[in-house]
């Protein structure tokens, strides 16, 4: 039988408590407007409670250090984390300082290359793209520019044709629901921090089932996120949880408009002056 899905691991090798990947949205705005978006966007719920979005996911990530929880892999996402180039900077800047932080990955359209500063670049383990967009020229100019100017970042460009499906009124039955939450690829993926709580999943996040997610701060205790990330039961969230149903894909990154043809001169220009005029 399958091992059951535990969303905080014990690796003996080490004697450490780790959360595996780590998601922190730092904006819910988009440039995009994917059709079935995994983050509901443009309906996001805004992923902070002030608007000291960094200080907040600081303030969280405080409290997993101090419980010696470490952190594979932290993602940065959004909406689309190289939205605004300065809270992105400060996102990766007070991020990296966390020895409890294995990893940096961002995730991005990829359209938007101007706004992630060289400097920053430098705080960054791992680059993925998601590729929404058709150009060949464009994917290649971000592995010359990386190779370049951050050789040091593992880039990965995900080119995923098919999607969960997002959107439905479909209900699981309880048995259902259970096997759901038992195998979910999201706890194992996407725990989520978020509004100053951690969340077994980016979905109920996204949902904003704030209730069914586990508040951090001075009280919390080693056991209380222990058990929340691998308690037993499955939650209220995962009998609508279209996405673990295993109903039929959905075509990955469709967009309303010609917005990725509008975007997509930019970047190329971006890159390409950039690697010309710094040769
Ligand atoms: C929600 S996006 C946020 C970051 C960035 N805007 C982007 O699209 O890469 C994060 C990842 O979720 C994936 N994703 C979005 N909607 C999805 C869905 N319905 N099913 C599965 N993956 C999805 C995207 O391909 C992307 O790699
Ligand atoms: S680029 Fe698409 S998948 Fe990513 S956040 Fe924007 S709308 Fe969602
Ligand atoms: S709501 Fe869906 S994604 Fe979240 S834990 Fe339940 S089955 Fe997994």
């Amino acid at each position: 039988m399958k091992p059951k899905v535990q969303g905080l691991t014990y690796d003996q090798a080490d004697l450490t408590y780790r959360i595996r990947e780590l998601e922190v949205s730092i904006t819910s705005k988009c440039h995009l407007r994917c059709d079935n978006c995994g983050f509901y966007i443009p309906h996001q719920p805004d992923p902070a409670q002030t608007d000291n979005i960094i200080s907040e996911i600081v303030n969280g990530l405080f409290h997993l250090q101090r419980l010696n929880i470490k952190i594979g892999s932290l993602g940065i996402l959004g909406g689309e984390p190289t939205f605004n180039q300065n809270i992105l900077a400060t996102a990766l800047k007070e991020f990296s300082k966390f020895d409890n932080i294995e990893r940096i990955e961002v995730v991005s359209h990829g359209l938007t290359p101007q706004n992630i500063s060289k400097e920053t670049l430098q705080f960054i383990d791992k680059l993925t793209i998601s590729i929404y967009f058709d150009s060949e020229e464009l994917s290649q100019l971000w592995k010359t520019y990386l190779d370049k100017f951050a050789p040091h970042i593992e880039l990965s460009l995900r080119t995923d044709k098919e999607w969960d499906k997002w959107l439905g009124s479909e209900i699981a039955d309880d048995s259902k629901a259970q096997e759901m939450f038992d195998y979910c690829w999201y706890r194992k993926h996407c725990v989520t921090l978020e509004r100053q709580r951690l969340f077994m999943c980016s979905r109920i996040a996204k949902l904003s089932q704030d209730q069914e997610g586990r508040i951090l701060d001075d009280k919390t205790s080693f056991d209380e996120v222990n058990n929340y990330l691998n308690q037993n039961s499955f939650i209220a969230s995962c009998k609508t949880c279209t996405p673990m149903m295993g109903l039929q894909t959905v075509k990955a990154g469709q967009q309303p408009d010609d917005r990725i043809l509008k975007m997509l001169p930019n970047a190329i220009n971006f890159l390409k002056t950039e690697l010309n005029g710094q040769s």
